[in-house]
């Protein structure tokens, strides 16, 4: 279903779900706002308890699903987590979490804003119940596109939030069963856009996307490891990483250090809070010489740092 962000989308499935006073929500502690504050506002109004497991950057796949596991305790409504963690590029086991949550009949949503035309998603095999995604980011496609995704058993949790038109229509082609859910009118120049970027990294190859992104940010966490002053925030190695690279110079403040990145050298990176650090991102259309020359510069900010 064609929505107009990743927030969007989370918005329709937790104001979609029936809550009671007492339910529990488990989200962790490195998500973005996009989810934390639809899970804020349903501790106020609903009174649902939020459970923020906390997750280390640098958690393992094993540390992320023992962490997860002992958050679903009887009266947990929803697990809710972000399939690639914005800030440190960590990759939850999504297909594995839920595993976990549907062997104690618990609904999860995944909020793929950094995901989706980074690495390989499918979500039947994933198992989970709602995804989010974006069109803007790692598809490159227009600002203001997103889909949800809602598996068809898991359809009938979810009632509309806002209840528009597409709930009184007359032809039953219009009643779709998703378009329940719809906001608003979708921009049709929009759209096809966003369906333009889905036809360019499926003619590139999604698979090879995530190869070439992810081999991009391995050299470079490998140069990393060598600048003195300089580390690595997130996972290093293994199948928590991908193509977000966050780290630190030092006590150089992040922003700080984007700024002089980005005036002296032409880097873009960016600033990042929890943990502290400036986050790179690779994409396939990103060079290995693009990559040493970053670590380059890392060496030389570094070096006149200390
Ligand atoms: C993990 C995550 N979720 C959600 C969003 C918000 O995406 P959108 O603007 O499509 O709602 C972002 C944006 O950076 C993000 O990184």
């Amino acid at each position: 279903w064609v929505t107009h962000s990743t927030t969007e989308g989370v918005n329709i499935v937790m104001h979609g779900l029936e809550w009671d006073a007492g339910d529990e929500l488990v989200v962790c502690d490195l998500e973005h706002a996009a989810l934390m504050s639809p899970a804020r506002v349903l501790a106020q109004r609903k009174g649902v308890n939020v459970s923020v497991a906390a997750v280390s950057p640098k958690a393992s796949q094993d540390d992320i699903l023992e962490i997860i596991d002992r958050e679903l305790r009887p009266g947990v409504k929803l697990v809710a987590l972000s399939h690639i963690q914005y800030t440190c590029g960590l990759k939850m086991p999504i297909k594995e979490i839920t595993n976990l949550a549907h062997q104690r009949g618990i609904p999860v949503l995944v909020d793929g804003a950094q995901s989706v035309g980074q690495i390989e998603v499918n979500v039947k095999d994933l198992g989970c119940d709602f995804y989010a995604m974006s069109g803007q980011k790692w598809l490159m496609g227009p600002t203001g596109t997103g889909a949800l995704y809602v598996a068809r058993s898991s359809m009938e949790l979810l009632e509309p939030h806002f209840t528009t038109y597409a709930l009184e229509a007359e032809r039953p082609s219009e009643r779709l069963p998703l378009a329940r859910f719809s906001l608003a009118s979708q921009n049709g120049a929009l759209v096809a856009g966003l369906i333009e970027a889905v036809s360019i990294a499926k003619r590139i190859g999604l698979g090879q996307i995530e190869t070439r992104s992810e081999s991009l940010s391995d050299l470079l966490r490998e140069r990393i490891s060598h600048v003195d002053g300089c580390e690595v925030l997130g996972p290093i190695a293994g199948p928590s990483t991908c193509g977000l690279v966050t780290l630190r110079v030092g006590d150089w403040d992040p922003s700080d250090l984007v700024e002089e990145l980005e005036q002296q050298f032409g880097i873009a990176a960016r600033a990042v809070h929890n943990p502290d650090g400036i986050r790179f991102s690779t994409h396939f259309f990103n060079t290995e010489d693009e990559v040493e020359r970053v670590a380059a510069t890392l060496v030389e900010v570094a070096s006149r740092h200390f």
